[in-house]
């Protein structure tokens, strides 16, 4: 990474009028969260059609229960890193204006980060099975939780695989996505849709586009600036370049 491709996409964020970002798993990697793709994703140990689809939770809730809170326990203990941080700031001091997160680890709230669009839900959110009830979990669950209102199973409020985006959340993204006029990408391999076709609106409206990964990704060869490196130590070095 030369000085001059940070300074760049420094100058990039400096001249926004509306920037955005998008996240994915590989912003939380630094605060010790596992991604899903790559040596040790947890696609990599697990099989996504046994725990992360509607029929795999009506086949065995107690196993999708299970590898829920198992995760819910793991990201209890872990806390934001500088790359979060560097968001809430620039969401504070009004450079960025708002936040797209496939991430379901709640960390960007959790470090201060307002205007959070989580596109993919909250390990900790619950939706009944069979009532309309949405509630919140404040301890990893517990064999399988029922619904406070009718008694029926409750399942994590994420989207699995096969399933809807939360058509409130996807109304916000679109409208974030027609005012964006740059956004940066952090820590996703942009192989899952819709999220991955997310940075190509605002590239197609004429946007600027910068990405932040370890590695090269399909959106690589369309950006303007790509920051290859770790998510918190770049965003650290584009902060101090920013000058706020
Ligand atoms: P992935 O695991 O597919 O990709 C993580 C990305 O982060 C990869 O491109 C890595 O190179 C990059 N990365 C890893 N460590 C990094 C670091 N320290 N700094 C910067 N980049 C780093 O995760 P997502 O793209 O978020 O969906 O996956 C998208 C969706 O697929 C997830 O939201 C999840 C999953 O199945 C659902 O659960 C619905």
């Amino acid at each position: 990474m030369s000085r001059d491709d940070l300074a760049f996409a420094a100058s990039i964020i400096s001249e926004a009028r509306h920037l955005i970002a998008l996240t994915g798993a590989g912003i939380s990697k630094e605060s010790n969260v596992p991604t899903f793709r790559g040596k040790d994703g947890l696609w990599r140990k697990h099989n996504v059609m046994d725990l992360a689809t509607p029929s795999a939770f009506a086949r065995n809730p107690q196993l999708v229960w299970e590898w829920y809170s198992w995760r819910q326990d793991l990201i209890a203990k872990c806390t934001p890193n500088p790359a979060h941080h560097t968001l809430v700031k620039w969401e504070k001091k009004g450079i960025l204006k708002s936040l797209i997160s496939q991430n379901v680890d709640g960390l960007h709230r959790r470090a201060g980060s307002g205007n959070v669009l989580e596109v993919h839900g909250n390990l900790w959110a619950v939706k009944c099975t069979s009532c309309t009830h949405l509630g919140r979990l404040s301890d990893p669950a517990q064999g399988i939780p029922e619904c406070p209102s009718c008694g029926a199973n409750l399942r994590p409020d994420v989207v699995w695989f096969g399933e809807r985006l939360n058509p409130v959340v996807m109304q916000n993204v679109r409208e974030e996505l027609e005012r964006a006029d740059t956004i940066i990408v952090i820590g996703t391999s942009a192989l899952v849709q819709p999220a991955a076709t997310f940075p190509l609106i605002v590239k197609q409206r004429g946007g600027k586009l910068l990405e932040v990964n370890i590695e090269q990704t399909p959106l690589t060869r369309t950006v303007d600036a790509h920051l290859r490196g770790k998510a918190g130590e770049l965003l650290l070095k584009l902060d101090k370049l920013i000058g706020i």
